[in-house]
């Protein structure tokens, strides 16, 4: 009797905590799952790839196209995104390269939607050498999540694959 008892203690106690830890993880899991931010990056263009004159570092002008939905990210609690689009290299002399090239403060859910076929880099993207020609890279679309009130998160995707043309070449016009 004693021992049937102390089992249906033992079974409702470990059922209760199991239920209260399931609530838990689902709140938490909430937070995390109620966005779901879409973004695409491609290369549309290497306008121009060239060693700068003063320098003799190599210079990369591009155009990307940008397509993303991020009006997911914002919450009753959101007071703007801040995006930005990084690119990565690897050169033998640096084993990684990150240079931020565009960025946009986004303030409203309808600005979240993105649809920009051709944008050229807003910030320059100059190797430390003349590395650029041939070399491959990724593309990073990062989104930090500025609440009103509690912690800023951030999110990321990268696109890999893309890689500069082996010459240098003057494609602008
Ligand atoms: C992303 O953009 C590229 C280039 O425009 C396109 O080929 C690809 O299908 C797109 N991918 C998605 C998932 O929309
Ligand atoms: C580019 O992305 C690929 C796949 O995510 C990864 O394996 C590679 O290390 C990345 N390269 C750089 C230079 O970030």
């Amino acid at each position: 009797m004693h021992t049937f008892l102390f089992r249906l203690n033992a079974l409702a106690t470990f059922a209760i905590s199991t239920l209260a830890a399931l609530c838990a993880v689902a709140a938490f899991t909430d937070v995390f799952h109620a966005s779901n931010p879409v973004v695409n990056v491609s290369l549309a263009r290497v306008e121009r790839l060239h060693p700068v004159p003063s320098s003799g570092n190599d210079e990369a002008f591009l155009a990307f196209k940008i397509s993303a939905d991020l009006s997911s990210l914002f919450s009753w609690n959101t007071k703007q995104l801040f995006v930005w689009l990084d690119a990565s290299y690897e050169t033998p002399r640096n084993v990684e390269n990150h240079v931020s090239l565009w960025d946009r403060i986004i303030t409203s859910r309808e600005e979240a939607v993105l649809s920009l076929p051709y944008v050229r880099n807003k910030y320059k993207l100059v190797d430390q050498g003349n590395y650029l020609r041939n070399r491959a890279l990724n593309l990073t679309m990062h989104w930090n999540v500025m609440p009103s009130t509690g912690a800023l998160w951030h999110g990321s995707k990268t696109f890999s694959g893309f890689r500069l043309p082996k010459r240098y070449t003057n494609d602008r016009n």
